[in-house]
């Protein structure tokens, strides 16, 4: 089995989490926006600038070396700055990444399950996301739970509603080696 575990995210992540919001944009392999590209581009900026705010939550996956191999995270934007998958100000979006070494190994499944995990556990209604439609994680996201709420072009928002919801498992189930209680995934976020 592949080892890797889950933890919270704190704000020592940020350059990791701009690594995978590299990942995340350039999905597709003729894309090859620079870091410069994208952190100079405020409509794919506000995702990272300044992790964390107030409100931002996420998890990352690390390996047994605790090196991180994938990130989930969410952020509130708002209608006067929307994100590509914006619902509402209520509703934040949701943003992944998995280092390509450690792809199609499960760590992005686990990684949403976990980042909704916790949605869920601070009582969120909603998560939402945007995704082009030619990526295969728009699959992965349907199959955890998220449905199309708008499209466009060539991408769709998704949402996956929280209230009342029973998440697959619960956290134990995928974190592999030493689960977090909640209260300690709390306690990291501190
Ligand atoms: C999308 C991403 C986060 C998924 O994480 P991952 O660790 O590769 O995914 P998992 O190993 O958990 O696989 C999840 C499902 O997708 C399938 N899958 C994985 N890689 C795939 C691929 N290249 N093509 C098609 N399906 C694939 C898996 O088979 C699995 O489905 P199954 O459980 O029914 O077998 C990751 O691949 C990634 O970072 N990609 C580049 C960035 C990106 O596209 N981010 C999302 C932008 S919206």
């Amino acid at each position: 089995m592949t080892k890797f575990s889950i933890r919270t995210a704190t704000s020592a992540d940020s350059g990791f989490l701009v690594d995978m919001l590299m990942e995340a944009m350039n999905w597709l392999p003729e894309r090859n926006w620079s870091r410069k590209e994208i952190l100079t581009n405020p409509e794919l900026a506000h995702y990272v600038t300044g992790w964390m705010q107030p409100g931002d939550f996420g998890v990352i996956a690390v390996d047994l070396a605790d090196r991180p191999v994938g990130a989930a995270w969410c952020r509130y934007l708002t209608a006067a700055d929307p994100g590509y998958g914006y619902v509402s100000d209520d509703v934040p979006e949701l943003t992944i990444g998995v280092v390509e070494s450690w792809r199609n190994r499960g760590v992005g499944r686990a990684l949403l399950r976990a980042v909704l995990y916790v949605a869920h556990d601070w009582g969120l209604q909603a998560v939402s996301l945007s995704v082009e439609r030619a990526n295969f994680a728009a699959r992965l996201y349907a199959s955890e739970g998220f449905h199309t709420v708008e499209s466009f072009d060539d991408a769709d928002t998704m949402v996956a509603e929280l209230a009342g919801r029973r998440l697959p498992g619960g956290v134990r189930s995928f974190v592999q080696s030493e689960p977090l209680t909640v209260d300690e995934l709390h306690q990291q976020k501190d």
